[in-house]
């Protein structure tokens, strides 16, 4: 017990100093990167932490057409309001939850509908764009995230390039087999994280932006 907090105190310091000095990336340039298509209009802005969530509708199943995810800083929140399924915080800012915890719920036998994001510390999100966003990540999108108790900044985001003290996310996450759809959890294949599942609570339960008026 005491050894894994001490492992999980350090990592946290790591992941913190990074953030702070941003020297875990190569610029950070506010929310570079990304990459193209901001023209999508992403969701309608609905506006921030609070409310629903989403307002989407119609989109639905596996972008139908045209629906994608571009996430802004306001559409990320407490994690805590969002669904746990086993570690993780998972939700769908399209308005289509329920195929997002169909395939959170079966895994390994479906890919997860754009629209989906999931987080298991607040600092760090992975959001499935539309098809053909990026094949070499099967469309997920990675965010390295600043948060307070002012809400979110975006310091990376993209597919290659995001990463946190132990590696990219890509390099991590394509270590799942392809059932998974670059979800690690316990056991699809990944490198491990030193975080037991009550560490892994605390930092959630710690979300600074759960307290936001
Ligand atoms: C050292 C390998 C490694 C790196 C680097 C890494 N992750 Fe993970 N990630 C994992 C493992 C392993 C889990 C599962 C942890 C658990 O459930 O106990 C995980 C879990 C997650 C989850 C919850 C869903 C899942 O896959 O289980 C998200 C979201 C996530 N990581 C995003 C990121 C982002 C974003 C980055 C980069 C900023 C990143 N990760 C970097 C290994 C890594």
């Amino acid at each position: 017990m005491i050894h894994s907090r001490l492992g999980f105190a350090s990592i946290l310091g790591l992941v913190l100093a990074c953030a702070a000095v941003s020297a875990c990336g190569d610029e950070n340039s506010g929310s570079g990167g990304a990459g193209g298509d901001g023209g999508a209009g992403g969701s309608g802005g609905s506006g921030g932490s609070g409310g629903t969530g989403g307002a989407g509708g119609s989109g639905g199943s596996g972008g139908a057409g045209g629906s994608d995810l571009v996430m802004t800083e306001a559409d990320f929140g407490c994690i805590l309001e969002w669904e746990k399924v086993r570690s993780y915080r998972i939700t769908n800012k399209l308005g289509n939850l329920d195929a997002t915890l169909a395939a959170a719920n079966a895994p390994g036998t479906v890919d997860f509908p754009v629209g989906t994001v999931i987080q298991l510390v607040p600092h760090e999100a992975m959001v499935k764009r539309a098809p053909g966003f990026s094949e070499a990540s099967n469309d997920w999108e990675f965010f390295f995230l600043e948060v307070s108790d002012m809400g979110t900044k975006i310091v990376q985001r993209g597919v290659t390039e995001p990463a946190n003290p132990l590696g990219t996310c890509l390099s991590c996450h394509a270590k799942a087999t392809p059932e998974f759809d670059f979800v690690c959890e316990k056991s699809h294949g990944c490198d491990p994280l030193p975080l037991s599942d009550d560490d892994i609570q605390m930092v959630q339960n710690g979300d600074p932006r759960c307290t936001m008026p």
